[in-house]
């Protein structure tokens, strides 16, 4: 595969594989090991909206391994003003070895994967959010319930149906657990969302339920996730209206963590509204909440997905187990 622009181009095994790999290099850099395996290749990296994590995790990556990340901050290149995508797209082909992009539509990153020569991984879009699956993904293996495999978990999407929303939904489908997405019904995943859900899990023997009842979203659930609450179908709420349509449902209390299995973790994509879709309580206990494990993540997640697309993960392999 040469891009990563949804996680729907992998299988469930070649998941696998990235999770692993990210895995053992996190542990290998954590022990303060060298591993310049991408030594003199070049990151482009395309902002049209602003970005912490994936900024971040993706530069420092790139530093990490040896190589060199160049932001493309939005406004800051001749994109989309004098010069179109596709003369953009062969530009930096020319110039680097891989390119990343935040987009505000989908169309703009498979246009950029169409007219590019090097792989091309997209940093998000109106559409979804791989990398942050892939992130979350690793997150969850870390944090397994004893004596249960990924087919056995229960994860719980809390609020709007944004990009994350949609993302998790195919990532925990993909991987055979049950997804559910908790949300009020005019804000729910639906349309081309679901045939995508649908057709995983009659690969995966996963399942998922998309609902407005509470006990049974909530029963047992192993991990439950949420993200802003203005997403994926609306342009921005103001602040009286959201709550009047989540608030408080739908906000990931104390209360709302003790409906779940005992052993519940709570995850946010970030950044988190306080006060808003999670409490202050929720966020910052230190035994349920992983969000800030979760955001460490896009850096595990960034390296393995870095190495794979640029052909490194046998020599990534061959030097961790020196
Ligand atoms: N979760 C996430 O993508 O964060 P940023 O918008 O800060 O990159």
């Amino acid at each position: 595969m040469k891009d990563y622009i949804t996680t729907q181009d992998f299988t469930k095994e070649q998941i696998l594989d990235i999770i692993n790999v990210s895995l053992l290099m996190k542990k290998h850099i954590k022990s303060g090991k060298v591993l310049n395996v991408l030594y003199h290749k070049t990151l482009g990296m395309i902002f049209e909206q602003p970005s912490t994590r994936t900024r971040v995790s993706f530069e420092t990556a790139m530093t990490q391994l040896g190589g060199h990340a160049q932001y493309l901050a939005p406004g800051q290149i001749q994109l989309g003003k004098h010069e179109s995508m596709k003369d953009t797209a062969i530009v930096l082909s020319r110039l680097t070895d891989i390119i990343m992009a935040r987009v505000i539509s989908h169309q703009t990153i498979t246009d950029l994967a169409k007219y590019a020569t090097v792989p091309v991984i997209n940093g998000m879009s109106d559409f979804n959010h791989p990398t942050q699956e892939m992130g979350d993904i690793i997150t969850i293996f870390e944090h397994m319930p004893e004596g249960k495999k990924v087919e056995d978990l229960k994860v719980v999407f809390v609020g709007d149906a944004t990009q994350v929303c949609a993302s998790l939904g195919m990532m925990i489908t993909k991987m055979g657990g049950h997804f559910v997405h908790f949300g009020p019904k005019d804000f729910q995943l639906r349309g081309e969302y679901l045939d995508i859900l649908e057709e995983n899990c009659k690969v995966s023997g996963g399942s998922y339920l998309i609902t407005d009842n509470e006990e049974e979203a909530l029963k047992d659930a192993d991990f439950i996730y949420t993200d802003v609450w203005y997403g994926l179908y609306e342009s921005e709420m103001p602040k009286e209206e959201r709550m009047k349509i989540f608030y408080p449902k739908y906000q990931v209390s104390m209360d709302m963590m003790k409906k779940c299995a005992p052993h519940a973790k709570f995850m946010h994509c970030l950044p988190a509204t306080r006060g808003e879709e999670v409490t202050d309580e929720v966020m910052d206990d230190p035994v349920i909440s992983i969000c800030f494990d979760e955001a460490e993540n896009r850096l595990t997640a960034m390296r393995g997905l870095l190495v794979y697309f640029l052909g490194k993960t046998e020599e990534v392999i061959e030097k961790c187990n020196e």
